[in-house]
């Protein structure tokens, strides 16, 4: 039994893709467990970048089923657009080897229109969603009025669902949002056309899941987005519509928690967020833009510059604690190189106050969150190339020792450039 969640430990956008790409070249199955095309996967391979949002990156390896589970919203456009650039890009993507489970909720047109309007019409509270009809996805499913993958190739029931379910929905957008209704005959017709293409791949994926886990296959769990993004356990409200941590994984997959052998957590050498909401440590100077240019740090959905800042301990020691992290991978420590001085938050000081633990009112209190900063002095040297720890310069060593030692658990990898095969193992997770 060698079940892997691999998750980002910070607010996404950790360089999971790159990970999830390597371990998936020792995987026999990988399944992205939440989220949509709300997250981004940049992989590097052999020079040739390709995003995807919804596909796992297993799929660019030979070996692994890739499979969307449960809890993935997807939107049908996009994905089979992702199909085609897989395909264009030279990887085998067929129904043996690509799998949608039938109970994932399908992104609909009138969630993608609700979710940008509203973020328009509540400009006041906007979240900064990457407007592809997340949460309004997710909102109807637990409302009991969502659309599944299973629904868009079975023609009477989909029909059935989408007359009840647009009453609803063009009462808000008419009403609330003050556009014009959706017509039932033209979105069922598009999504029954949808659902022809995606068919072949449509199926009861926790069977699959299961066989493989049972049989002792390693089967490599894909989180999207970050713990602090967990629509539960991240910044309230400024969250995304899911629940990114590792209990997840199982119930998406529809499958016992009990396989899940170890949780590795990705951790970027510094701090990045998209869309708003806390960042602590968030840099709004020289240094802050030296951190985006260096870190290429634009989001792969939206093309936002993301927000950045040092590495925040007093979350991070959180998302290990909360996300029960097993071992953990540190990803573009070769970011930082440069630098004079690097930067840790170990607590936060809120009106003489102190914290070292994520107080509930992150959100609240925001503005007057000053981070209590632990000085690491920095290194000139190029790091990428080290093929060892100990190859690495002697502050970057203590920085990366020290990160280790507040974690408290061990550190896998080490991930130094985008391209596939940059970086430092240590240790593989699916034998650790
Ligand atoms: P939504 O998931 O599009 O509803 O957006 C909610 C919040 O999560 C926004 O702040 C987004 O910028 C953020 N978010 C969603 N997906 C990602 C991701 O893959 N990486 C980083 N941030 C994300």
């Amino acid at each position: 039994m060698s079940s892997v969640v691999i998750l980002g430990a910070q607010w996404g956008d950790e360089g999971k893709g790159k990970i999830v790409d390597h371990y998936a070249g020792h995987a026999d199955m990988v399944v992205r467990y939440q989220g949509g095309a709300n997250a981004g996967h940049t992989l590097v391979i052999e020079g040739k970048k390709i995003v995807m949002h919804l596909v796992p990156a297993g799929i660019t390896r030979e070996r692994p089923t890739c499979v969307l589970a449960d809890n993935v919203v997807i939107e049908p456009n996009i994905l089979i657009k992702e199909i085609q650039t897989i395909k264009d890009a030279g990887y085998k993507i067929s129904p043996e080897r690509f799998r949608i489970s039938e109970k994932a909720h399908v992104t609909m047109p009138y969630h993608l229109m609700i979710d940008q309007l509203r973020e328009i019409k509540q400009a006041r509270a906007k979240i900064g969603t990457t407007g592809r009809g997340i949460g309004p996805t997710y909102e109807d499913k637990v409302a009991r009025r969502g659309i599944r993958m299973g629904d868009l190739i079975r023609p009477s029931i989909l029909k059935e669902r989408l007359s009840l379910i647009l009453e609803d929905r063009n009462y808000y957008i008419t009403n609330y949002l003050e556009e014009k209704p959706f017509d039932i005959k033209k979105v069922l017709e598009e999504a029954l056309e949808l659902g022809d293409v995606l068919a072949p791949y449509i199926t009861d994926t926790s069977k699959i899941v299961y066989d493989a886990c049972k049989s002792g296959k390693n089967v490599l769990f894909e989180g999207a987005q970050g713990v602090m993004l967990d629509v539960d356990g991240g910044t309230y409200p400024y969250v995304t519509s899911s629940n990114t941590t590792p209990g997840a994984a199982a119930m998406s997959a529809g499958v016992s928690p009990l396989f899940i052998k170890n949780v590795v957590g990705v951790v970027k050498a510094y701090s990045t967020r998209v869309g708003e909401g806390p960042l602590p440590t968030e840099l709004t100077d020289e240094v802050g833009d030296m951190l985006r240019f260096q870190g290429g740090e634009y989001g792969a959905t939206t093309g936002r510059p993301r927000r950045c800042g040092w590495l925040d301990m007093v979350c991070l020691k959180y998302t290990t604690r909360y996300a029960g992290l097993t071992s953990f991978i540190l990803t573009k420590l070769d970011v930082l190189t440069g630098f004079p001085e690097i930067k840790v938050a170990v607590a936060y000081e809120v009106n003489g106050k102190r914290y070292d633990d994520l107080p509930y009112d992150i959100v609240s209190l925001s503005g007057d969150v000053k981070p209590v900063y632990k000085s690491f002095p920095g290194w000139t040297e190029d790091l990428k190339g080290a093929s060892n720890i100990d190859q690495l310069p002697k502050n970057a060593r203590d920085y990366v020792e020290w990160i280790k030692a507040e974690l408290g658990v061990p550190m896998v990898m080490m991930s130094l450039g985008a391209q596939r095969g940059e970086g430092i193992e240590s240790q593989n997770p699916f034998e650790a």
